[in-house]
């Protein structure tokens, strides 16, 4: 069976683009990077700052970023950083946002060094009816063997360039 594929993922740094990036180039589907309507600042400080308000209180930062029929796919990879130990907030937003139910769902986390901590736990919250497969965890952006890690998670999960 063809399976519709989406990575959809949110960055701040481009960690998390670079992996989703290496996902694409292996499985193809369709690649959409999540743009909060307000855009975190580009000083560090100030992010961690509006991360820890937004994350403390549960806000979902309205999306810019619009997805058309998301029911035509069937299998979604959905990329995040770790903030604060969880997925960061555009991500939330988005999950909350679209019907995820009875979708598999991939998810990829890139940490700086404290690794997933409870961004699975969190992701499932958002999406209780979703298949959800094994995450890839990866230590900022990995090192040159990120596509092998790659390659060999979507192994593991199922998911190969040639049953895609
Ligand atoms: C606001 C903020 C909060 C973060 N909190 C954590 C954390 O709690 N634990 C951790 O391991 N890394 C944390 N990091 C580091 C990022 O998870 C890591 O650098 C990640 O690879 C960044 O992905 P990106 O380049 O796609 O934004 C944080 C980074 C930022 C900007």
């Amino acid at each position: 069976m063809v399976k519709q594929v989406l990575i959809v993922y949110y960055s701040w740094s481009g960690n998390t683009r670079r992996v989703a990036k290496v996902i694409h180039e292996i499985i193809g589907g369709d690649i959409i990077e999540l743009e909060p309507e307000v855009p975190y600042p580009e000083s560090y400080t100030a992010t961690l700052e509006r991360a820890r308000r937004e994350i403390q209180s549960g806000y979902k930062p309205p999306l810019k970023t619009r997805i058309e029929g998301i029911e035509s796919y069937n299998i979604i990879f959905i990329g995040s950083p770790n903030w604060f130990g969880t997925i960061a907030p555009p991500v939330s937003s988005f999950l909350s946002q679209y019907n995820l139910s009875n979708k598999t769902i991939a998810p990829f986390f890139t940490h700086g060094g404290r690794g997933m901590q409870r961004m699975l736990d969190d992701l499932k919250k958002l999406c209780p009816y979703s298949k959800i497969l094994l995450p890839l965890t990866i230590y900022r952006g990995g090192r040159d063997d990120i596509r092998n890690r790659v390659y060999r998670w979507l192994i593991e999960i199922g998911v190969q360039p040639n049953n895609v």
